[in-house]
């Protein structure tokens, strides 16, 4: 979705803005535009891709030593040169991440007060209202401050002014955002991967906070009023790892980097010889010792990853779990228990629904809250008692890989966790969890090398119009997923039904024309699975089937079968079988030449509701 870059420095920060921009690209946005401030305002915007918004900077020969920049994502108004950020009133220029609700509202009250839009967003309303409270007091800061006591929603601002060339004032409530700390020039940024070329020192805004930003000094005051210190990190993040390498796509190098991902997030883990509590934070033991249930709220991806637990955590643990949909739990009337453990899972910690739900949970009282997350620092790590950071790494493609499989593994050590807990773990079953939790990114490694033979099968999905993913059990989830790859980087129509399912309704759809993908690991369920391909098979449809190396399914002119190296895998047999979806899908964008890594309509991080 959309994101803020900022600079104030001794040097042209034209091209930092503009690295900075390009870093965020993965989020999603349909425009862009900066100004920079030198002399007077000068403002370039284009519709489209940072690169033409590069080439009408250099067109107009922009440079200076203060600015902000911003790429969006329409929600009020289309994608257009008028609609795209910096919005200007008078002497200043703003850009804003977020939703201002009471936008109408304000526009009237503006219009009133003498001011003209030009935009259709509600974003402007913001620029007006600074403007109308500067005009007033001569003071960028009380006039900054004044106004968004009066915004109602979501924001992340940047602001700059033509009467104050070396100063930034930005503001937060609701939108992420972080101050980049250089030396003897400063940085704002919506995410720190904007910013890591020119610095990993950073300080992330608290809810409310408003700062004020010059060559020298950071200042921070806090939602009412009163100076504060926010801590500084060094990002963990490095430039580098947002760089494509020698991948033709970063979901391809993600993909292949899920070994890597998972090393990482499982490190900590399988260093040691027992299962810890202290794996989701130091009082962890406290809290997971008290829960009696288990309800997970997540969107898209992660929402799979969360149904999949689900099953792992009623099987394994023996404790009642289950998932919702972030957008559907904050609204519903649920009847809340204060002794289940609320799990938010979330790639970027600033999904808006996930973070309503959160706080809806929490209303409701139930305030044991763990947040399985890729971002630290972000929203929901904030907003949780517990804490469990996958170390997945940057992840740049729109479509979500090594952040899903980083996630399970995560949930795999949560499952653990509560079943040593609750006394449903020997000593011997401990010692073997741990060490098939070991044996995950080498096991992952050999099924990325089945990447010829999924590519093969893509090159028959190319012209299809529909799919459908079949799975059973815990691999029922992973057939969703499976679709919703599919779906989301190649526009095929996919759905995804538990094979039982098929007889009571979806087998209407089946002909030669609709591929069936089944994924068929070695459990207890297979032979009923099998039956279910005959019913595929008795319509003329033709199955796609990823087997453990050990199950038997003739294969024929209609049944084909690509083989996962070795038997049943248990507990990690889910995050194997995804692998195989994952590249299933690239594969098929590829042939139909759709943009991967940006596919239409879609945003990295939901941060609007
Ligand atoms: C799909 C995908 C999305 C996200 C969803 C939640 O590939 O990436 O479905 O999983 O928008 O995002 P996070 O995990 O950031 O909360």
């Amino acid at each position: 979705m959309c994101g803020i870059v900022g600079a104030v420095a001794q040097r042209n920060v034209v091209p930092i803005l503009l690295e900075g921009l390009r870093r965020l690209e993965y989020r999603g946005y349909d425009s862009a535009g900066l100004v920079i401030i030198n002399g007077g305002l000068k403002r370039v915007r284009s519709v489209g891709r940072v690169a033409g918004l590069e080439a009408a900077c250099t067109a107009h020969q922009v440079h200076g030593n203060l600015g902000i920049a911003h790429t969006r994502w329409a929600t009020h108004g289309v994608p257009s040169e008028a609609n795209a950020h910096p919005h200007v009133s008078g002497s200043l220029a703003v850009v804003h991440n977020g939703i201002i609700e009471n936008h109408e509202a304000l526009r009237i009250r503006l219009k009133a007060a003498g001011f003209t839009f030009t935009s259709e967003t509600d974003t402007e309303v913001i620029a007006h209202l600074v403007e109308l409270y500067y005009r007033q007091t001569q003071d960028l800061l009380a006039a900054t401050r004044a106004a968004v006591a009066e915004l109602e929603g979501a924001y992340a601002i940047g602001i700059v002014c033509e009467d104050s060339p070396n100063r930034l004032i930005c503001a937060r409530k609701g939108s992420p955002l972080l101050v980049g700390l250089g030396i003897e020039e400063n940085f704002i940024a919506s995410d720190v991967s904007a910013l890591l070329p020119v610095t990993q020192r950073v300080m992330y805004l608290e809810e409310g906070d408003v700062a004020d930003i010059g060559l020298l000094a950071v200042s921070v005051v806090d939602a009412a009023g009163n100076p504060v210190d926010r801590s500084v990190h060094i990002s963990e993040l490095s430039a580098d790892m947002a760089e494509l390498g020698n991948y033709r796509h970063f979901m391809q190098k993600e993909i292949h980097e899920q070994p890597r991902a998972l090393t990482d997030t499982l490190l900590t883990a399988v260093a040691q010889e027992h299962i810890q509590p202290e794996w989701f934070g130091f009082d962890a033991a406290e809290v997971l010792g008290k829960v009696n249930a288990v309800t997970f709220l997540a969107c898209g991806t992660s929402y799979h990853a969360a149904k999949v637990a689900t099953y792992w955590l009623e099987a394994i643990a023996g404790i009642p779990a289950r998932a919702e949909i972030a957008s559907e739990y904050r609204y519903r009337t649920s009847v809340p228990n204060p002794d289940a453990l609320i799990v938010t899972i979330s790639q970027s910690g600033e999904t808006a629904d996930t973070l309503a739900a959160l706080n809806h949970a929490k209303a409701l009282g139930q305030d044991k809250t763990l947040t399985i997350c890729n971002v630290p620092e972000s929203a929901l790590t904030r907003a949780s008692r517990l804490k469990f950071l996958t170390r997945a790494g940057p992840e740049i493609g729109v479509a979500s890989t090594k952040a899903f499989t980083t996630q399970l593994a995560a949930l795999c050590l949560l499952t653990l966790v509560l079943a040593k807990l609750r006394g449903r773990l020997s000593v011997e079953q401990e010692a073997a969890y741990l060490a098939e939790l070991r044996s995950m990114p080498n096991k992952v490694q050999q099924v990325l090398a089945l990447e010829p033979q999924v590519e093969a099968w893509s090159q028959r999905f190319a012209n299809k119009h529909h799919a459908l993913f079949l799975g059973r059990g815990v691999h029922y989830p992973i057939a969703l997923e499976g679709a919703l790859k599919l779906k989301e980087i190649s526009y095929i129509h996919a759905e995804a039904y538990p094979a039982g399912e098929l007889k009571h309704g979806p087998l209407a759809l089946v002909d030669e024309d609709m591929p069936v993908i089944t994924i068929a690991p070695n459990d207890q369920l297979i032979e009923k699975l099998k039956s279910n391909m005959q019913e595929v098979r008795a319509r003329g449809g033709e199955l796609y089937v990823f087997a453990d190396g050990d199950v038997h399914i003739e294969e024929s002119a209609f049944v084909h079968v690509i083989r996962l190296p070795g038997g049943s895998n248990g507990l990690l047999s889910p995050i194997l079988h995804t692998v195989t979806l994952q590249m299933l899908s690239y594969h098929a964008a590829l042939q139909k030449g759709t943009d991967v890594d940006k596919p239409r309509n879609l945003a990295k991080s939901v941060t609007v509701e």
